[in-house]
């Protein structure tokens, strides 16, 4: 972040940055976002199942000084927290891909395509790679079906009245032209068009093996919740476990995925690489999945929120407010360096411990 945007100071909180963003986008996009599958329950239960871990403040130790640098995968990060992959992204603000900059791969009916990507990731010089196997079929998304949300836009009646009635989101996404997944756009293999509601259900062991073995950098494999799974795909010869239920908008009766996370770190052993999405809402629920065995975490809406709310300022401003979060809590734990870490700084009563 080298240029010289200043932090948005409109946004105190991820819930005021949810708020915000509410109020611009139109009601089509912000539900997209904000929205989850089924009852939408899931989304909920995953923040609340954080929400329940309890930490033990920890007194009369000097934590003055806090590191929260964290190596992971051979990467040297400078806190323990990252964006989650997210699909069309530039609804919530121009250019939002490239500020996030992160690499997103699905399986499609066409593996070409898969490989075409992986092609060009190779050659664009990126080095990690997240294949998501959490989504065989898509969820009912019950907001987007009454919104109708439909990627490409279909804009009726009910559309334009809610692009009208919030200008300063239409207006700035008109003029940097309407959204486009570039990846298709360019694409050799396919015929450029995204499409939301493709079949992947024939993703398999099979699938994982190919993408492993054609790609070379480090593989990340997202959307894992059953701790044989895990083992399996540690077997296959990934770098990487994202222990996920996509934030609620898969398998809606699925359990919070802080949940599963303890399982899956027993399952593959202490050493392997864990990272987790799926409920964060703040600093102290980075350090909460820390101490359930994850070496890093992702946050998925609270980012589209806050571009939502105010662009890269918005983003900005969140990344600072979590990072102070994490380094408060840190603190308040008794602890200097992030890596220290464990499940010792929670309560005992609130978890079955597990050693790791
Ligand atoms: C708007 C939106 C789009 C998403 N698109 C993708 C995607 O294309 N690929 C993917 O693996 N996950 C996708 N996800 C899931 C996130 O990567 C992540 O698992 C989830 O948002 C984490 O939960 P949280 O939103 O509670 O932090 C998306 C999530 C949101 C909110």
């Amino acid at each position: 972040m080298s240029d010289n945007i200043l932090p948005s100071q409109k946004i105190f909180s991820i819930k005021d940055a949810r708020e915000l963003s509410r109020k611009r986008l139109p009601k089509l996009v912000f539900d997209f976002i904000d929205g989850a599958s089924g009852d939408e329950k899931l989304a909920e239960i995953n923040s609340i199942a954080l929400d329940q871990i309890r930490l033990e403040p920890k007194v009369l130790r000097n934590v003055e000084k806090r590191s929260l640098k964290k190596k992971v995968l051979g990467y040297e990060f400078n806190f323990p927290f990252g964006f989650a992959p997210m699909g069309m992204t530039n609804l919530s603000w121009p250019g939002a891909d490239s500020m996030l900059a992160a690499e997103r791969l699905y399986i499609f009916q066409d593996e070409n395509f898969v490989m075409e990507l992986l092609d060009r990731a190779k050659n664009t010089g990126y080095e990690v790679a997240i294949l998501t196997v959490d989504v065989p079929v898509l969820s009912r998304r019950t907001r987007d079906d009454k919104n109708g949300f439909a990627y490409p836009f279909k804009i009726g009646p009910k559309q334009f009245f809610d692009f009208a009635t919030h200008p300063t989101w239409s207006l700035s996404t008109l003029m940097s032209g309407i959204p486009k997944p570039m990846n298709y756009v360019t694409s050799k293999s396919g015929d450029g068009i995204f499409k939301r509601k493709e079949s992947r259900g024939s993703t398999d062991w099979n699938t994982l093996k190919r993408v492993r073995d054609k790609w070379k950098g480090k593989l990340i494999v997202k959307g894992v919740m059953s701790p044989d799974d895990a083992i399996k795909i540690k077997e296959a010869g990934a770098d990487a476990i994202q222990v996920s239920n996509h934030g609620g908008r898969q398998l809606d009766s699925a359990t919070a995925a802080i949940n599963m996370l303890p399982l899956i770190r027993k399952s593959v052993g202490s050493n392997f690489p864990l990272i987790f999405d799926s409920g964060i809402r703040s600093g102290s629920d980075i350090v909460r999945a820390l101490a359930f065995g994850a070496d890093y975490a992702m946050i998925g809406r609270p980012v589209m929120y806050a571009m939502g709310a105010d662009g890269k300022k918005g983003l900005r401003r969140i990344v600072e407010i979590i990072k102070e979060e994490v380094s408060t809590t840190l603190g308040l734990v008794g602890l200097n360096d992030i890596n220290d870490v464990t499940s010792e700084i929670v309560i005992d009563n609130t978890i079955n411990k597990v050693n790791y």
